[in-house]
């Protein structure tokens, strides 16, 4: 493992049980009140347990739930930007004390996967929550909505982990921190650049990772493939769509893919600051934030999830962002530049919205190569196409 970069907090945390242990706490559960998990609450148990969301141990207590809604820190100082909560229906809410344990059980499946002490059990103002952590309290907001569903009885307390979702979509690719760890220094990898991506590498995404590549080791492309909105591209193709990518255009011995097993949050700057810490769980010293980090529609300006950063020293962060202003095909130019390198006005800038390019792929058409690959524009739109038969 690299030893050299500290999990944040300091340990990264293992909730994984095992053995005599993971099968005492088996018995037990039978017994215990069952608590239905969705995926999304599932995904966050499976980043718990092996330390993704390290130095979390569980789902957050009142205390540190307020203190990351309104400063971004755990009750004990450490930055963390993002809520990590588990909501229960009003009927279990009302029957459970705090001292107790539950079972939380997989809602389509019916497995226990783990085992919760109660230290807290706290009704949340959702309304403030969205207003913090998302900037709106929209129901429009895909990550509002999804916040809104939930019911607003939050239970925290440490979690004994003792089943974990099925890897096998990406199996290949579902590495735990503790194994991206050991894979960068098998490498002989120093400094890592993660990358986060809910999209098919396009050539402004492939500009930006390289610009970075010349300065560090390597390349972690670390896709997410939790939940994300519907009108996203799903994971499937968008893995075949890296595969490609990667084999016509990387160096092999530079960069690693691995999936990112959360779900979408759509939080914009928070949730930059959360990828970032993440991802140096996953032992990145460096991270991409580029135009718009994990935005949607118009709720965040363009480079809300650079400014952010500028709140926390380096220590608070411990891995190093490294920012990239809104990158394109400059036909004047004739190559991928910025605001920062391109000294020509907007009509030679190749511009195509989210929108645009979906709207192609679902007719069959390529995006132009100076936006897309072309090999990676064959994967999209044969996955497209297959989507709208089924
Ligand atoms: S995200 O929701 O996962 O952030 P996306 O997959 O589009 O969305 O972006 C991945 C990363 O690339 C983010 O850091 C984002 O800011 C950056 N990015 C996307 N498009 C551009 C662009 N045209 N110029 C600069 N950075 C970009």
């Amino acid at each position: 493992m690299n030893q050299s970069l500290p999990a944040h907090g300091g340990t990264l945390i293992n909730r994984w049980m095992e053995g005599e242990q993971r099968q005492a706490l088996l018995d037990e559960a039978a017994s215990l009140p069952a608590v239905p998990v969705d995926n999304w609450a599932l995904s966050d148990i499976d980043l718990i347990a092996v330390g993704g969301f390290s130095p979390l141990e569980g789902f957050m207590v009142e205390e540190d739930y307020h203190s990351v809604i309104d400063s971004m820190r755990l009750k004990d100082g450490t930055v963390w930007s993002i809520p990590i909560t588990l909501a229960l229906e009003d009927s279990l809410f009302g029957s459970l004390s705090v001292g107790s344990r539950i079972a939380l059980v997989g809602e389509s499946d019916q497995v226990i996967y783990a085992v919760m002490d109660i230290e807290s059990l706290y009704k949340a103002d959702q309304k403030h929550e969205a207003r913090k952590v998302y900037k709106t309290d929209s129901e429009e907001h895909p990550g509002v909505a999804k916040l809104y569903q939930r019911p607003a009885n939050y239970a925290g307390g440490p979690i004994y982990v003792l089943n974990r979702p099925s890897k096998s979509k990406f199996a290949e690719y579902h590495l735990d921190p503790a194994e991206t760890r050991q894979k960068f220094a098998e490498l002989g990898w120093k400094t890592v650049v993660g990358f986060q991506t809910r999209n098919p590498v396009h050539r402004a995404h492939e500009y930006i990772q390289k610009s970075a590549m010349e300065i560090v080791d390597g390349l972690f492309l670390n896709p997410l493939v939790g939940e994300t909105k519907s009108d996203d591209i799903s994971a499937e193709v968008r893995m075949n769509s890296y595969h490609v990518l990667l084999n016509h255009y990387y160096p092999k011995d530079r960069v690693f893919l691995g999936v990112f097993p959360a779900a979408m949050r759509y939080a914009g700057p928070r949730e930059a600051i959360f990828h970032a810490i993440v991802r140096k769980n996953y032992g990145c010293t460096h991270f991409i934030v580029g135009r718009d980090h994990a935005g949607v529609g118009d709720y965040y300006g363009t480079y809300e999830a650079q400014e952010i950063f500028r709140e926390f020293s380096s220590d608070d962060l411990g891995i190093t962002p490294l920012f990239f202003e809104h990158s394109f095909y400059c036909t004047r130019c004739g190559n991928m530049a910025s605001s920062k390198t391109c000294p020509h006005d907007k009509s030679a800038h190749m511009h195509l919205s989210g929108t645009k390019v979906r709207e192609m792929l679902k007719q069959g058409i390529s995006p132009p190569p100076e936006f897309t690959r072309p090999e990676v524009a064959e994967v999209l739109i044969a996955g497209v196409a297959e989507r709208a038969l089924t």
